[in-house]
């Protein structure tokens, strides 16, 4: 049985292949037509999955795609009817928003001869399949917490062997990722891509709004919570907040203004009231469902801080988060839901890891250097020469295997530094990344090491946690250490990443330091580098010192 899961719901788009419930392939369409969340069909991801599998799709059993049209139309207009004359606007937006999904069914048919069966996929439904079959639990509490999807901005539920089950959920407008989409774009950034530095920020700022931001947003211990709506219009499809919020905390930050004392104080309380509302939300889990493991996913689940918060102040003791979060995990999601739910299926084998995408032979790699006119050596231990070349201080392109899914870069797709120099973050920031001087990079860690370096360490492998670092070890690697002591961790396995593994190790026995810098390979604006030519094509125009794809080592001095 071949399912082809989908996402072409909004942005993100994305496919997934499963094979008798084995996950074959899984890649997200911005890597081919690089635009940054691209909202695209995406046929280029489709195309892989079906060359990954070795068929053509008519081959393809069961296609689903990870949305429910109609279910949003009726939520949403008996909502947008309650609030009229305000939300006149989306009387009009709605009904094309529903055709427009409607209409991907027959487009999807019509572009690729598909004559098959194909069924659309509640979002929320498929957020929480993409969490609990993933993961390695056989019961577990499953929350997807997002801006929106179907309407709803919130699902609760338990997932038990094949099977998951709605306890609740939370519709819009009131919505967890709305509100932190709105203050992305008060605070000057992008909102649905920039939330991430708005969660670096939080640690500069102080309580000074903490108690207006709650009153914003209240939970009721009951699985739920309520936005006072008096102070945002994104539900009415006028922009993200009302006069009622300026009047409360002052004017928006404009485009290259500079970040001042107010707006850390704004972004530590957008953070505060998320991490407390996704607490009382998981709290409600906890009690209704009795069990020890957390399944999370949904966009605002990529707030590795709020991810920390839960599983520290929790009863939960395990926890997974789907490491493609975002919407793009929902192809996943689509495609389990149909062979668990559906059609029945018991479970296969967890997600083991996101090297899920495309990945080059080292004579693709050797052809696009030559054609691009780069001087490579061919080394049989790559990972030593990459690793003394970090320790002394280089910044090296590491380009290996199969690209990650999501929206991490996990070591095959990373550029890497020396996380043990001070002056490394700024140098990585000024030669490649242009970021905001107050974001944080992350660290790579072998997880043999990892509780040495880490307060109540807790594997992540997807770099979805924010982890204190141990307070004796922080001068230790002050590039990967926020103002707050903490980082947000990826923890390297040696079984699912063998090559990234030995690199970190070769670079422990350079160094005695255990941790590498690992920042997504591309420069900002641009999603993550998918092909040796793409590679290529940053390491020209950014500050990298090497490039190491497969076997090959290319130098720019040389
Ligand atoms: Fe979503």
């Amino acid at each position: 049985m071949i399912i082809l899961g989908i996402n072409c719901f909004s942005h993100d788009t994305s496919a997934c292949i499963l094979v008798d419930g084995k996950l074959l392939a899984f890649a997200e369409e911005e890597r081919f037509n690089r635009d940054k969340h691209t909202k695209r069909f995406p046929f280029q991801s489709i195309n892989y999955c079906l060359e990954t599998a070795g068929i053509e799709v008519e081959a393809v059993d069961l296609v689903g795609l990870a949305h429910k049209p109609g279910l949003d139309f009726t939520r949403a207009m008996l909502d947008i009817l309650r609030r009229l004359p305000r939300s006149w606007r989306r009387l009009f937006i709605q009904p094309a928003v529903d055709l427009s999904l409607y209409l991907k069914k027959p487009f999807f048919r019509l572009a690729q001869g598909y004559t098959g069966k194909v069924v659309f996929v509640g979002h929320h439904e498929a957020h929480a399949a993409a969490a609990f079959f993933a993961s390695p639990f056989d019961e577990a509490a499953v929350l997807s917490i997002d801006r929106g999807g179907d309407y709803l901005s919130t699902w609760l539920g338990v997932g038990k062997g094949n099977s998951l089950q709605k306890l609740g959920a939370v519709r819009q407008p009131h919505s967890l990722g709305e509100v932190y989409a709105a203050v992305t774009d008060y605070l000057g950034f992008r909102p649905n891509s920039d939330e991430g530095k708005v969660m670096g920020l939080a640690p500069y700022g102080d309580k000074t709004y903490f108690n207006k931001f709650k009153r914003l947003l209240k939970s009721d211990n009951k699985g739920g919570f309520k936005v006072d709506l008096n102070y945002f219009t994104y539900y009415l499809k006028q922009g993200w907040y009302d006069a009622n919020f300026i009047s409360q905390f002052g004017p928006k930050r404009l485009k290259g203004e500079e970040i001042g004392l107010r707006h850390k104080d704004i972004a530590a309380a957008v953070q505060h009231v998320t991490e407390r509302t996704g607490l009382g939300l998981a709290n409600f889990l906890s009690k209704t469902t009795k069990s020890k493991n957390l399944c999370l996913s949904g966009g605002v689940t990529l707030n590795s801080c709020m991810n920390a918060y839960i599983l520290k102040n929790s009863d939960f003791e395990e926890i997974f988060i789907q490491p493609a979060a975002g919407d793009a995990g929902n192809a996943l999601g689509a495609a389990y839901y149909l062979w668990h739910c559906v059609l029945g299926n018991e479970r296969v084998e967890p997600m083991a890891h996101a090297f899920l995408g495309p990945e080059f032979s080292n004579e693709e790699i050797q052809a696009a250097l030559e054609t691009r006119g780069l001087n490579w050596q061919k080394l049989d231990d790559i990972e030593n020469q990459c690793a003394r070349r970090l320790a002394d201080g280089k910044i090296v392109g590491w380009f290996q295997g199969r690209s990650e899914v999501g929206p991490r870069a996990l070591g095959n797709r990373s550029i890497l530094a020396n996380a043990t120099l001070p002056e490394t973050k700024d140098i990585v920031n000024l030669k490649i990344k242009k970021r905001e001087s107050f974001r944080p990079f992350a660290p790579a860690i072998m997880e043999e090491y990892a509780a040495d370096y880490i307060d109540d360490y807790y594997p992540s492998p997807y770099m979805l946690l924010v982890q204190s670092i141990k307070k004796s070890l922080r001068t230790t690697v002050p590039s990967i250490t926020h103002v707050d002591g903490t980082s947000r961790t990826q923890s390297v396995s040696k079984q699912t990443n063998p090559r990234f593994w030995k690199l970190i190790d070769s670079f422990r026995k350079e160094s005695g330091v255990p941790v590498v810098l690992n920042t997504s390979f591309n420069v900002q604006g641009e999603p993550i580098v998918l092909t040796p030519f793409d590679a290529i094509s940053t390491f020209k125009t950014s500050g990298m010192d090497c490039l190491a794809m497969g076997d090959y080592l290319v130098e720019k001095d040389q």
